[in-house]
């Protein structure tokens, strides 16, 4: 017998949240229907998802939860995992990067990177993004000094850290991707992510030490592995690499998948095939990145706030429906807009409308016309050649758009072919036919609908797992003579002389208007007191002990000149007065002040902070302030305390 071929697949690896939302499903109900699309094909298709536990902010929120970070996570991890069973995702394994077998691997990866003198030791200096987990440079922040990708505050970074020399791989990777034009898809990512390397790779900071809770740097237990080189590793971890069993490993790399959302591209197509080049081992063959599944904004009452939330979706209008709807909805890497209204619509047109409408008048007119049994008659009609055509062109077509993991597009092709179906009722009018007593066209008529609902059904059923189950029982079929896989699509497959057995509508219709008001009315009394404006609020820091925040040495100061930095938006240069002593600070206020506004106020600075460079100038110290995101205002100490004095 020859062996399969085989087809490994990757979703991004989740942070541990309790709070996945409906765009983080959308990752996992796209990969879990081309898994099941490709076992459908007659592969051996392996699916992995799983979560990336370790960094700063899982240790923040586990303090804050009062947990050990172990704890924490695996509560959360079990709410994940309970998740993906209830929008049934199918995965072939679930890694935790807690795990010892994904540990020895990033440590065996970074000792073997570091031996061979591509990662060495240095200093730190810039900015670093923690709901990201990523580093910036002063030139890379957004307008207000803020994330790029996030819009949230950053935090000065200034450690002794190891660095990946990225910069040395830079030819190789920009030869590799000329000699694989599609590794990165869509294209546009892919000329994003050329242009971002023809800038100049900068070498990788790939350990931190302010925080312990990550996977020790094996040769220096001081450093923890940086979140994103010890997270990719799990594609290969997961499969056995370099352990005892490394069966799966030589099965199923490299990866034929990597798939995630497009703000994760870069860390996937650049990073993560840079360390798999310093380590010699192959590279995946494609990387994709779907767009966002964009939520409304404006304010969310906590009614509101469940409506993103895939549990009450799913209860709501079923697991099927709600995988339908994402993977209909996002076009291939573009950004979708989500509503709950949109997702309705999507219900009522396509499943009610469509696909359940053929199912019910199908159904009805073979019980009322021919006794509930199907068979094909001996006399056609002039219609049945189009429909017949259609039908063999359609997986075909539709596998065109599925295997470039074009999913809205592959769906849509089958509901051409249900759409065709529905216009062949009408054509051939079989009300008609029984009352003119045409009964072997009748058959023939009914027969052609009945098959094309069973390929239909095939079709999707990776997109709706449990959709078969509930149409086989319709149309008197079970798994086994309706076929589920790509062989039994051939015409005729439905075998003659069944009887059917009409069920209840496949998706019933929803009244939108009236569910609307019927919510509204339960929502009324949530009254004003949610509106109330609050700032949001950062997980409080882990505990320090009082000769900790001794360390921090912070004077009032008198600041006595002010001036923006040249070619930079962000920064003002101030010269500040404490005691004797004047010192210059660079600060990213210049969003909020103008120059001359600060110039003999009395503020507050970090006064032994170390100093850094920030656009050639040297700033000794830092301004405090307060910011809730949108505004910013420095802290200020009435001009009766002396410049020089002490803040505790
Ligand atoms: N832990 C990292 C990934 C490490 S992979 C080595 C991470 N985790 S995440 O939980 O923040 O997001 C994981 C993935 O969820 C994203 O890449 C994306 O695939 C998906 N999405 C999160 N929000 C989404 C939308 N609003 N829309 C579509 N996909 C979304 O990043």
């Amino acid at each position: 017998m020859t062996e399969k071929p085989t087809f490994y697949i990757t979703t991004p690896i989740y942070y541990p949240s309790d709070k996945l939302h409906i765009g983080h499903a959308y990752t996992t109900v796209a990969a879990d229907a081309m898994t099941r699309y490709k076992r459908q094909r007659g592969y051996d298709a392996y699916f992995l998802t799983g979560t990336d536990e370790h960094g700063l902010k899982i240790q923040q929120r586990a303090a804050e939860a009062g947990q050990p970070p172990q704890e924490f996570v695996d509560g959360i991890v079990a709410g994940i995992k309970q998740l993906w069973q209830l929008l049934n995702i199918d995965y072939s394994d679930f890694i935790r990067t807690t795990e010892s077998r994904h540990e020895q691997v990033v440590q065996r990866l970074f000792q073997k990177i570091y031996d061979q003198g591509d990662i060495y030791k240095s200093e730190y200096s810039g900015w670093y993004c923690m709901p990201c987990e990523t580093f910036f440079t002063e030139h890379q922040l957004a307008e207000g000094h803020v994330c790029p990708d996030c819009g949230r505050p950053v935090q000065l970074a200034q450690e002794e850290s190891y660095f990946f020399k990225m910069s040395k791989y830079a030819d190789q990777w920009l030869k590799f991707i000329e000699d694989n034009p599609d590794f990165i898809q869509p294209d546009t990512r892919r000329n994003e992510m050329i242009n971002f390397v023809k800038q100049g790779l900068e070498d990788l900071c790939v350990s931190r030490t302010t925080f312990d809770w990550g996977i020790k740097v094996p040769f220096d237990s001081k450093h923890v592995v940086y979140v994103w080189f010890d997270a990719l590793v799990n594609y290969i971890s997961a499969l056995g690499v370099d352990s005892d069993d490394d069966s799966k490993y030589q099965k199923y790399w490299p990866a034929d998948v990597h798939l995630m959302a497009k703000d994760i591209i870069r860390f996937h197509s650049i990073i993560w095939p840079i360390i798999l080049m310093a380590a010699g081992l192959p590279l995946p063959k494609k990387v994709v990145a779907h767009g966002w599944l964009l939520m409304q904004d404006g304010k969310m009452s906590k009614s509101k706030g469940n409506v993103v939330d895939p549990v009450v979706l799913a209860e709501k209008y079923g697991v099927d429906a709600i995988r339908f709807f994402l993977l209909r909805e996002m076009a291939y890497g573009m950004d979708a807009n989500y509503s709950e209204e949109a997702l309705v619509n999507c219900i009522n047109i396509d499943l009610a409308n469509d696909y359940g409408n053929l199912l019910s008048r199908t159904t009805a007119m073979i019980e009322k016309f021919l006794g509930g049994e199907v068979a094909p008659g001996s006399e056609g009609t002039e219609f049945d050649a189009v429909l017949w055509e259609l039908a063999a062109q359609t997986p075909a077509n539709m596998a065109k758009y599925m295997d470039k993991l074009d999913i809205a597009n592959a769906i849509a092709e089958i509901w051409k072919l249900v759409g065709k179906a529905n216009k062949y009722i009408d054509d051939t009018a079989p009300w008609a036919l029984n009352k003119n007593g045409e009964t072997e066209k009748l058959k023939t008529v009914m027969y052609n609908l009945a098959e094309v609902l069973r390929q239909v059904t095939i079709l999707i059923s990776p997109v709706m797992p449990n959709v078969a189950a509930k149409v086989w029982q319709q149309l008197g079929l079970d798994a086994a003579t309706a076929g589920q896989d790509w062989e039994a699509l051939a015409w005729g497959g439905f075998p003659a002389g069944t009887k059917i057995q009409r069920g209840e509508a496949l998706f019933p219709r929803i009244d939108w208007e009236k569910q609307l008001a019927e919510e509204n009315e339960g929502a009324a009394e949530e009254s004003a007191a949610a509106e109330e404006p609050m700032a949001e609020i950062a997980p409080i820091k882990p505990e320090i002990s009082i000769e900790d925040f001794e360390r921090i040495d912070l004077r009032v100061c008198q600041v006595v000149a002010c001036e923006k930095v040249k070619k930079a938006d962000k920064l003002l240069q101030l010269t500040v007065k404490l005691g004797n002593e004047e010192r210059t600070v660079v600060s990213g206020i210049a969003q909020y002040y103008q120059p001359d506004e600060l110039v003999g106020r009395q503020v507050v600075l970090v006064a032994n902070l170390k100093p850094a460079k920030l656009r050639g100038i040297e700033s000794r110290g830092m301004i405090l302030a307060a910011s809730d995101g949108d505004k910013l205002q420095v802290l200020q100490v009435p001009a009766e305390i002396l410049p020089g004095s002490i803040v505790r």
